[in-house]
């Protein structure tokens, strides 16, 4: 079945973000020159889904704004004659058909995709977390995708991560199937290291089947006290086959400071019109201390 639904999760606070997120969306923080929430979107998009159901929360309206038309500010840029930023605002508005739905209370990543239930409906589903962005040729979800089509299961996307970091992921105990796929024998919230089955862990790119909206009311709250994704696929496994896939690209937690520092930098010289001139001035850093 067709994958014609993305679900994008951007309802937690971003507390590591303060103060930069104390009044704005940490979605809606800068990437370059676009959000942050605009790379996962475009992501969907050049993934063949342009359907998007964005899970948002209270103070999040910056969000809703920018994926909506302007009239002022393209009304503003065409007696401009600034043809090029208009073709680019209404480019974002016409991007992909958005629904919005809120979560009204953080209860955990579990809980944030058991509300897109109805929208979603029954049949399998994109799941996008907006802190993980991935540099590809081939947009990650495209490659899972592929994937998917071939197996016909949930497929998560998993990177290897530094044995003493598990316990800030998701981590699967894989089996291998060919290149990058694995079975997933089992799979854990934020384990110990020495808990961890692997070190391969969970990166924020799922395709997930309709039956783990099911599962969500059997889950009891996990790590962190929340109601956790990883729980319910630990019961979806009782059920059906999960896929592991190991993306090509780089990954870049944006969900952090550290993170979006280096998602900048890799950006930026990635950017054909930015790259030359921003590695000309990080080659005349003096970076001796
Ligand atoms: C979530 C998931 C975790 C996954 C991670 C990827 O955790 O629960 O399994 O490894 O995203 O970014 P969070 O980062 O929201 O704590």
């Amino acid at each position: 079945m067709k994958i014609r639904k993305a679900v994008v999760t951007a309802a937690g606070w971003g507390t590591r973000f303060l103060p930069a997120a104390k009044s704005q969306p940490k979605e809606m923080l800068l990437l370059v020159d676009k959000p942050v929430i605009q790379y996962v979107i475009e992501e969907a998009v050049a993934s063949g889904i342009d359907q998007i159901i964005l899970i948002t929360a209270l103070g999040k309206h910056a969000i809703e704004n920018h994926f909506d038309r302007s009239f002022e500010l393209e009304h503003i840029l065409l007696q401009k004659g600034d043809e090029k930023r208009l073709q680019e605002v209404r480019r974002i508005s016409d991007l992909a058909s958005i629904c919005y739905i809120r979560q009204k209370e953080q209860l955990g990543l579990g809980h944030a995709v058991s509300i897109a239930k109805d929208l979603v409906g029954n049949e399998p589903f994109a799941l996008f977390l907006p802190d993980d962005l991935i540099a590809a040729e081939v947009p990650a979800m495209k490659q899972m995708l592929e994937v998917y089509e071939r197996y016909g299961c949930s497929v998560i996307a998993v990177e290897p991560v530094p044995p003493e970091k598990t316990s800030a992921y998701g981590i699967v105990d894989p089996q291998q199937v060919e290149g990058r796929v694995f079975e997933v024998l089992s799979l854990i919230e934020k384990p110990n290291p020495e808990e961890a089955p692997s070190n391969l862990a969970i990166v924020g790119r799922y395709i997930l089947t309709p039956e783990i909206f099911g599962l969500f009311e059997k889950v009891t709250p996990g790590a962190g006290g929340e109601i956790q994704l990883t729980d319910a696929l630990r019961l979806l496994l009782e059920q059906q086959r999960i896929y592991a896939y190991q993306f090509e690209g780089t990954r870049y937690d944006t969900g952090e400071p550290l993170g979006l520092l280096k998602a900048s930098i890799g950006y930026a010289l990635n950017r054909p019109d930015l790259g030359p001139g921003f590695k000309e001035h990080l080659q005349q850093l003096d970076l001796s201390d």
